[in-house]
């Protein structure tokens, strides 16, 4: 698979849709060592400090109706090939797409559509993953993996972007029901599990976790109702069993 790394830019996704816009293939990637504007979910800004980890990955898959699914699928291959280097570390995936190592945000992803010259989508998947530095944030705490070596930083950016490509293909010829699967296996906040979401801190609203739906969606019990949630940020009360 192709890559590129570049010392700095204002956000790998932005450069990676350059790159699709002019038939970059899937799997193509963008790493930098720093970046100026990196984007984060909500319009808000990723702070990216040298030393960490920070990739967009161009995918072309052929089946829209799995879209949805890329982002968690993306993050549990992440999830996934971090627990094969450090089999110790205490990984969960926050619903829908964050990665948390101890109950703290150790990655961040962001997935975007675009079109290129011949109107094909296609998607860049930006993943943010805090190696050396725990960027300060107000509203969550922030874990770092504490990892400052050069080589590790570079095969464990191949090793990370190869198996993206690979769960996107294999939501492609397999559907999503692995990713389902996966995802309660790790996830932070299983079935019964109480969580907020709403836009001011303390969370406006409370339910709990019932179930994903078909796109990916994350179902809730509130007030008697159930209630889907699309791209929420959810904060947990309590966990299931506590
Ligand atoms: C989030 O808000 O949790 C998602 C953060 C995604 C950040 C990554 S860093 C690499 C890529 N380039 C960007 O500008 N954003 C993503």
């Amino acid at each position: 698979m192709k890559g590129l790394i570049v010392p700095i830019c204002e956000s790998t996704n932005q450069l990676a849709k350059e790159h699709g816009v002019q038939g970059a293939p899937h799997g193509f990637w963008i790493s930098a060592d720093r970046q100026t504007e990196g984007r984060g979910r909500w319009g808000r800004q990723w702070a990216s400090l040298e030393g960490n980890l920070f990739l967009s990955i161009l995918l072309r898959p052929q089946r829209t109706e799995h879209w949805t699914w890329v982002p968690m699928a993306a993050t549990l291959a992440v999830l996934e090939t971090l627990h094969g280097r450090w089999p110790s570390l205490q990984l969960s995936i926050k619903w829908p797409n964050d990665l948390w190592l101890d109950g703290k945000k150790l990655a961040g992803v962001l997935c975007e559509s675009f079109s290129d010259q011949q109107r094909e989508p296609f998607l860049v998947l930006g993943l943010g993953l805090n190696l050396l530095h725990a960027p300060e944030s107000l509203d969550q705490k922030t874990a770092a993996l504490g990892v400052g070596d050069s080589q590790i930083l570079s095969l464990l950016r191949e090793e990370i972007a190869k198996s993206i490509v690979q769960a996107t293909d294999r939501l492609e010829e397999s559907g999503a029901a692995w990713v389902e699967e996966l995802f309660w296996r790790h996830t932070h906040f299983g079935k019964g599990s109480l969580v907020t979401w709403g836009s001011d801190p303390s969370g406006s609203s409370q339910g709990k976790v019932l179930s994903l739906g078909k796109h990916g969606e994350l179902w809730v019990e509130s007030e008697g109702k159930r209630v889907a949630l699309y791209a929420e940020e959810i904060r947990g009360l309590r966990s299931a069993g506590d």
